[in-house]
């Protein structure tokens, strides 16, 4: 075993969701990703998520009133985003903003079951809200009330649009919402099992996992391969950029991952939705750029498509700004996560591995006007 990253340790168990690598499949509480992306909606998932079945009828209903109602931030925390530098990245906003939070939810400090399930509620509801004022506010534009007669990927891409997207993309959001919502521990979801364990608060937990997200090797990547494909800009040109990358022996963001050794099953759904919303705007250019770049990282490296390489081209048709493509992720993963969390604190043990020390030993002190 390769100590190096954990890779294949087990450090939790869990019957939130179940990542097989080598069959290419994604379960989250029993139920096949395919299955979810092509009959479920965020909200169900959520609910499938949090509380290990679906909902019925009723159960639907109030989860679904509960993450409309709580859409608002307060208003201390609207006028702070209005004092962030125009320029900080959206994560960095994001996890300002949520740690932020805390400080006004009025279960910060109470960790009951209950609780915590509506601090969950909270959570989930206002990261899009989150997400879209900052965008309007760097753009010197009016933040939107949120509509509570939208779905939340509806609402999202209304109160960032200031429009009432039509049904298409807010289908294709709502679905790439539920592809992103969990992936069993994930380094961003670990980071939060971390810090839950310590019996720190649901806020200290998401906001750690936020910070974890964005690198560009985890959630970040997704940035990255619009960046690429922008940056190479043509078909044509897709062949020595790629061959170029090789000989330097660079990464290819949006490929590669730890756990899968087959097609990531998410990519199969981006995959189908960059095409389809390529074919909408007539311009498939981004879509047939991103197949040659598969078909030579594939070729060269052996590698699959991870859910960052297609999502990328999704959110881009979407006529998402760029530099929202990972708190987008974050808006899908804090469903994941806050479940994480609660199952954390439900059969709770410090996390606290240990490290094999290799440094020097028996050094003996010598003042700093000897060394
Ligand atoms: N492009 C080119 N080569 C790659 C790539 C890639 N994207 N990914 C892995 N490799 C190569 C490595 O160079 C290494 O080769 P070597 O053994 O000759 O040195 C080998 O494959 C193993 O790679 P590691 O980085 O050791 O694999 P690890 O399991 O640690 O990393 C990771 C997985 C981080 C996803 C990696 O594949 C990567 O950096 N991909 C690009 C970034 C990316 O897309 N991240 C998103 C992942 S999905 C997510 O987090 C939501």
């Amino acid at each position: 075993m390769n100590k190096a990253g954990l890779e294949d340790v087990v450090a939790a168990t869990s019957t939130i969701c179940d990542v097989n690598g080598t069959q290419g499949r994604l379960i989250y509480q029993g139920y096949d990703i395919h299955d979810l992306a092509v009959n479920s909606t965020f909200e169900e998932v959520v609910y499938l998520l949090w509380f290990g079945r679906m909902p019925n009828k009723q159960e639907f209903e109030a989860i679904n009133r509960e993450l409309r109602v709580n859409r608002k931030l307060p208003a201390e925390v609207i006028k702070m985003m209005r004092e962030f530098p125009k320029q900080t990245p959206g994560m960095d906003v994001l996890r300002t903003t949520v740690s932020m939070l805390s400080m006004f939810d009025p279960d910060t400090l109470n960790n009951d079951p209950e609780a915590n399930i509506r601090k969950a509620t909270r959570l989930t509801a206002q990261f899009p809200t989150i997400v879209a004022y900052w965008d309007r506010i760097r753009n010197n534009k009016e933040v939107l009330a949120p509509k509570e007669d939208c779905n939340l990927a509806a609402n999202f891409l209304y109160m960032l649009n200031g429009t009432v997207p039509d049904d298409v993309s807010a289908k294709s959001l709502d679905i790439a919402l539920i592809l992103h919502a969990d992936h069993e521990l994930n380094a961003s979801t670990f980071a939060a099992r971390v810090a839950a364990a310590t019996l720190t608060d649901m806020h200290a937990a998401i906001t750690a996992a936020i910070g974890t997200l964005a690198g560009p090797l985890h959630g970040g990547a997704n940035q990255e391969v619009i960046k690429m494909l922008l940056k190479i800009g043509d078909v044509e040109k897709v062949e020595p950029y790629i061959k170029k990358m090789f000989e330097e022996h660079k990464k290819v963001s949006g490929f590669g991952h730890r756990v899968y050794k087959t097609e990531d099953p998410r990519a199969t759904h981006l995959r189908r939705m960059s095409e389809e919303l390529g074919k909408r705007e007539g311009d498939l250019k981004l879509f047939q750029m991103s197949r040659k770049v598969e078909e030579l990282v594939m070729a060269d490296k052996g590698l699959y498509a991870n859910v960052d390489f297609y999502s990328a081209s999704v959110y881009y048709l979407l006529g998402i700004p760029i530099d929202l493509f990972t708190p987008i992720f974050a808006m899908s993963r804090v469903a994941g996560w806050t479940a994480h969390v609660l199952e954390q604190y439900a059969n709770n043990r410090l996390i606290r591995p240990r490290a094999e020390y290799t440094g020097p030993s028996n050094l003996q002190y010598v003042g700093i006007e000897k060394r």
